[in-house]
């Protein structure tokens, strides 16, 4: 879907659909907005004689269609409520795109415009970003597998978001491109995590990463066994060793390219953004039970946001060095699989028993945080997981787990968070909980009992990050939803690529 700005007035527009959004009407009030009078003589009178008839009040999420006269540019026009207009934000912009579209492809119209509602306060290219956003990623479906449906769903072709001053357009334009590289970065990044893991085990994630970065113009390695041999990582290998299809790490880069388009050299140190890749979690000899394992495919979905960040910063032209580092492997039982009691041995040199061969990720995670930290150097380290259980208990889908080891870093992603509508939120890490990860046998335990259990896991990364700043993103309560949600539908939602690219901006304006 291509997502257009112009200045265009509604009633000049030519749509296969044309929503209108509408602010909820005060009380007792039927009268139409002056802003729409135009339009309404266009259309005959009918969106008045609509709200005469005290039909449509401009709830949040009501929807009205009407079909006006031959002669009209549009076929359909969609009346969309959007609720309080004082309480109506960027998140507001997202879900009224989303909705938008998906009611343009349900009805098969190809072309969709959509009159931009003016917002104070809000810049156009912050306005006209969120709604590419919304639009992208509201018309998202993963149907790779699904064959012919009797009715397939239709599929938007071109939505143009229709401004009221033509001197906004050309700002409008740029937020827009941004919008749209996001959300198709985000696309691609539950894309990846919705394929099962029959389709996607370590190597072929690796090859996917490499296919991304030959498309955008990224460089990328990928570690193979041997090498994650000679580099001593114990520890992604332990988790692996179970499975057939070998782990692999995989690297990708962002240079910010001089005039000449040759890559500096030098410069201020990267941006780390580490990824958990376990293509899927069984738990492997600590073996999950049946109900819900399936889902246990998305526990690659950091590795997925991993990808979906650098595409962006590389198609965006982002002007900062930003590596990603991903953790690849498969967690499985076998007569080769790592096993409770097992000590490994990490490339940090830390040693770590295995208590639970299901709390692996922070395992792979050992050695990636410590490959990321002492190969880059990094100015700082942020990493995705979908981590605990606990963090689903904790937060639920509504935020993702936020935890670090320095306060600034921790509160810029919680604003990156506020901005881009992916909540995260700061949760403890304390002495306490870094006690709790210490062994009897080796330098750290891979699971603690059942209390503060994402605090503790944060504890057990934080060893390996060491002194570097470092946040951690537990996304294992919002990688996924198993129903359709605002501008989610069912499935992967690519969470991560929007929040981490945002505070990658924030980290670069403040401090270059
Ligand atoms: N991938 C899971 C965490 C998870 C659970 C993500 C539910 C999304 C939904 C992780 O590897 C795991 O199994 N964690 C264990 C840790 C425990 C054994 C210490 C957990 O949270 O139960
Ligand atoms: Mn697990
Ligand atoms: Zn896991």
């Amino acid at each position: 879907m291509e997502v257009t700005v112009d200045s265009r007035s509604p009633a000049q527009a030519e749509a296969d659909l044309l929503a209108i959004p509408l602010a909820q009407l005060a009380k007792d009030t039927r009268a139409l907005p002056a802003r729409l009078a135009g339009l309404d003589r266009a259309l005959g009178g009918r969106i008045a004689a609509v709200l005469a008839a005290g039909d449509f009040r401009g709830k949040p999420g009501q929807a009205l269609c009407l079909y006006p006269d031959t002669g009209f540019g549009s076929r359909r026009v969609l009346l969309v409520g959007i609720g309080e207009e004082s309480a109506f934000d960027l998140e507001g912009l997202r879900r009224l795109a989303g909705s938008v579209v998906t009611q343009a492809a349900s009805r098969h119209a190809k072309r969709a415009a959509l009159q931009v509602p003016a917002l104070r306060r809000t810049r156009p290219a912050a306005a006209a970003q969120a709604l590419a956003e919304g639009a992208l990623l509201g018309g998202y479906r993963f149907d790779a597998y699904r064959g012919q449906a009797d009715d397939p769903p239709g599929e938007v072709d071109a939505l143009a978001l229709l401004f009221d001053r033509a001197g906004d357009v050309r700002e409008a334009r740029a937020g827009a491109r941004r919008g749209s590289v996001l959300a198709e970065s985000t696309n691609l990044a539950r894309d990846l995590s919705n394929e099962p893991a029959n389709a996607l085990p370590p190597a072929e994630l690796a090859q996917r990463a490499q296919r991304v970065a030959r498309e955008v113009g990224l460089a990328c390695r990928v570690l193979a066994v041997p090498e994650l041999k000679r580099l001593g990582m114990g520890a992604i290998l332990a988790v692996g060793q179970g499975s057939a299809h070998p782990p692999r790490l995989v690297v990708l880069e962002h240079r910010p390219r001089g005039r000449t388009g040759a890559a500096k050299k030098g410069g201020p140190r990267p941006v780390c953004v580490v990824g958990k890749g376990i293509t899927f979690d069984s738990g492997g000899i600590s073996i999950k039970p049946a109900q819900g394992m399936d889902e246990m495919k998305h526990d690659m979905s950091g590795a997925a946001a991993v990808i979906g960040v650098l595409r962006a910063c590389a198609l965006l032209r982002v002007p900062m060095h930003v590596v990603g580092v991903i953790g690849a492997a498969e967690n499985m039982p076998s007569g080769t699989a790592y096993r409770p009691g097992d000590i490994v041995t990490s490339m940090s040199g830390k040693t770590i028993e295995i208590l639970n061969t299901d709390a692996e990720g922070r395992v792979v995670l050992a050695d990636a945080l410590h490959y990321a930290r002492t190969h880059f150097e990094p100015r700082a380290i942020i990493d995705l997981a979908t981590l605990t259980g606990a963090c689903v208990v904790a937060l639920g889908k509504w935020a993702t787990g936020l935890f670090g080891n320095d306060a600034p870093l921790v509160e810029v992603l919680r604003r990156a968070g506020e901005a881009t509508g992916e909540r995260a939120w700061p949760m403890p890490l304390w002495e306490a909980h870094r006690k709790a990860v210490r062994s009897e046998v080796a330098q750290l335990k891979n699971a603690t009992g059942r209390e503060a259990g994402s605090s503790t896991a944060a504890a057990f990364l934080a060893a390996f990050a060491e002194g570097t700043p470092w946040v951690h993103l537990d996304i294992a309560g919002t990688a996924w939803t198993s129903k359709a949600e605002g501008y989610h539908p069912r499935g992967a939602t690519g969470v991560g690529v929007r929040l981490v690219f945002e505070a990658l901006e924030a980290l670069r304006t403040a401090r270059n």
